[in-house]
């Protein structure tokens, strides 16, 4: 009877434990990790180009933030901001709303590999 019980509170805890891990993720600001090589060229300047560029390049640079080249977006992200605000539910960028979990695992994943450029 006792152990019965104990296993059934083992297991409502575990059970709220995992959902509140799940949430923690889903809601926030953690992007998913990716396993294959990012390379500027072909996964990072096309999201770039999608979801920035409009605001961050020629006569529309905001906050002086220049993202047109692969040395601009390298310096953003190696040494701004850039990895912080794409990741910041409160203070996204872009400012409409966070990207995919997806796509911003793609960031971390470039950075963690050390900015490659091309295949
Ligand atoms: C609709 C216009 C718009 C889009 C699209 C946009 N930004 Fe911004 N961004 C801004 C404005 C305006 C600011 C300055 C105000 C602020 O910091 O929120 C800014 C600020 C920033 C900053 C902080 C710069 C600093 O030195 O304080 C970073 C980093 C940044 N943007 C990166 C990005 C990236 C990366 C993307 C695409 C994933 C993006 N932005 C898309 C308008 C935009």
């Amino acid at each position: 009877m006792k152990i019965t019980h104990s296993i059934f509170i083992l297991l409502l805890i575990s059970i709220s434990l995992s959902k509140c891990s799940k949430e923690t993720i889903d809601e926030n600001s953690i992007g998913d990790v990716i396993i294959d090589s990012v390379f500027y060229d072909t996964d990072i300047k096309p999201l770039i180009d999608a979801n920035c560029i409009g605001c961050h390049s020629g006569s529309n640079q905001s906050a002086g933030l220049d993202l047109s080249t692969y040395k601009l977006v390298k310096f953003g992200a190696e040494f701004g901001t850039l990895i912080k605000r794409i990741n910041d539910p409160q203070f996204p960028m872009p400012s409409a709303g966070l990207m995919t979990a997806d796509n911003r695992g793609k960031f971390d994943k470039w950075v963690a590999d050390g900015f490659l450029e091309k295949e």
